[in-house]
């Protein structure tokens, strides 16, 4: 046991969709992050949640012609079912639109804020643009309109509350130099220094209350009911109310006060608002700062960023009815890299599966298995070992597909060892040396098994418990043609 910490939390989904794999990404490399740390024996706390106090959600629930907070209850709940799906170990799901959890921590936020003398008011005009919750510049449009979004934003003319970020400019910029708050990958650290260079601007941080939202959707800012919070400060804050932030302070104090490792998991898309606007949030009230932010790219299928117009959105459930829990972690794992934009297709998603798990872990498991069926009278003895070096290192510099990879070279190994070693041969001339080989590999199989289990835990708890039953497991990953 050791006792070390480990906070992870991935971004809050927006709600206005179901999740796409690029979603399921994000999770799911999280989750092997937060499983490896929890299986070394660190206190390990994994949130989650959904980003609900938005524009993007009312827009979607009208068009659907349903009241928004039923629609958000129906969306939740199938955010909750594809975590479950996926094997998300999360300890906690939080919502923004929760009065009780999350309200108290962002409006004590808000508070201190205004107590440091960094919330002004101001006259505004600008391009709203829905898609990013954001305002946008003329030099961000293509034609007038969002090239992310394809939508015309909307010009606003509004009297709000401004959040005097550009007075943390120099000090966000030294703490991501000096590695204090620590930017993986590096290319991403660039990126960020190089928009602080650019200096920072005071940002929007109210908008007035709309008459057309519900009543509990959008926080109140304090001692001023006409406005309620910008999306992002609202949202950016749950990494805090989560925990207790603001009204019970004891797992806040635990896992972001005391706690050396504080991670944020994102999407390139969203490193401003993260490597940002939070940061400078927390400088102004006088809190740590996350300790690392990783950075992933995007998921593309056939080489385009998954969309609905170009119809090459992959919808998670379907790879998961079709291939299961563990095949679809298996290609997240292994096939992308969490620096890079990675690619995928129904085809490659379908050799992969063959080659690294059908022929590979599957067909492994059951050779070796049935060997031991047949000649060993008891099952092997099981030793905990720790991790290979070359594995941790990997995991404890977010290198999940380089960790996946080893496991996958070992898996190839132990495959080649059984055709050197002809146990199957040897037992029949000498019964005594066949069986040490084939307790040799089932040992081997084992430790590499211990490996899978941040990555597929289900996978590997049959793997080990058909090793401690000394019997050849079921069928794990049929072929699929
Ligand atoms: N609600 C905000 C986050 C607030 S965090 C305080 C948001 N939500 S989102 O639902 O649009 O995106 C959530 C995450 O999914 C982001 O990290 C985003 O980068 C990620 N992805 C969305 N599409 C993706 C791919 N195609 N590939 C990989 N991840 C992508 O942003």
């Amino acid at each position: 046991m050791t006792n070390k910490k480990f906070y992870l939390t991935t971004p809050i989904f927006y709600p206005n969709a179901k999740l796409h794999l690029g979603h399921a990404y994000t999770t799911t490399i999280s989750d092997i992050l937060v499983r490896y740390h929890r299986l070394v024996g660190e206190r390990t706390y994994f949130l989650t949640g959904s980003d609900e106090n938005t524009q993007k959600m009312v827009d979607a629930a009208r068009k659907e012609g349903q009241e928004p907070l039923v629609f958000l209850d129906g969306i939740v709940a199938k955010f909750s079912s594809l975590f479950k799906e996926l094997d998300i170990s999360y300890d906690q799901f939080i919502r923004t639109t929760d009065r009780k959890l999350h309200w108290p921590g962002a409006q004590k936020l808000w508070t201190k804020l205004v107590e440091s003398g960094d919330i002004y008011k101001k006259e505004y005009e600008g391009l709203y643009c829905t898609g990013h919750e954001a305002f946008v510049t003329e030099k961000d449009l293509v034609d007038g309109k969002c090239p992310d979004h394809g939508t015309v934003p909307e010009r606003i003319k509004e009297e709000n509350y401004f959040f005097r970020l550009s007075k943390y400019n120099d000090t966000i910029k030294n703490k991501i130099e000096s590695g204090e708050l620590h930017i993986v990958p590096q290319a991403r650290k660039k990126e960020i220094l190089s928009f602080l260079g650019d200096g920072l601007q005071d940002v929007s941080f109210s908008r007035p209350h709309r008459a057309d939202w519900p009543e509990g959707l959008g926080i109140p800012v304090p001692g001023d009911e006409s406005q309620v919070m910008y999306v992002w400060c609202d949202a950016l804050s749950n990494y805090i109310t989560a925990l207790g932030y603001g009204r019970d302070d004891a797992l806040y104090q635990e896992f972001w006060q005391d706690n050396e490792a504080r991670m944020h998991v994102l999407g390139k898309d969203i490193l401003r608002f993260h490597g940002a606007i939070w940061p400078g949030m927390l400088l102004s009230a006088g809190l740590p700062l996350p300790k690392t932010l990783l950075v992933h790219g995007f998921i593309t299928s056939g080489g385009k960023k998954m969309s609905k117009t170009l119809g090459n959105v992959i919808d998670p459930e379907e790879l998961l009815a079709e291939y299961g829990t563990d095949a679809v972690r298996y290609f997240l794992a292994r096939h992308m890299s969490p620096f890079e934009d990675g690619d995928i297709t129904r085809e490659s998603f379908k050799d992969a599966y063959n080659a690294g798990l059908a022929n590979g872990l599957g067909n492994l498991a059951s050779r070796i298995m049935q060997l031991a069926q047949t000649h060993l009278s008891a099952p092997v003895k099981l030793e905990y070992k720790p991790f290979p070096k070359e594995f941790s290192d990997a995991l404890d510099n977010f290198e999940i597909h380089k960790a996946t990879e080893y496991v996958w070279d070992r898996i190839s190994a132990l495959d080649r060892k059984i055709t050197e070693t002809a146990p199957f041969k040897v037992v029949k001339e000498d019964a005594e040396k066949g069986r040490a080989i084939i307790t040799e590999l089932t040992t081997e199989l084992a430790f590499i098994d211990q490996m899978l289990e941040p990555i597929l835990p289900a996978t590997s708890k049959k793997i080990i418990e058909a090793i401690m039953a000394n019997k050849k497991p079921e069928n794990l990953f049929p072929r699929k043609e």
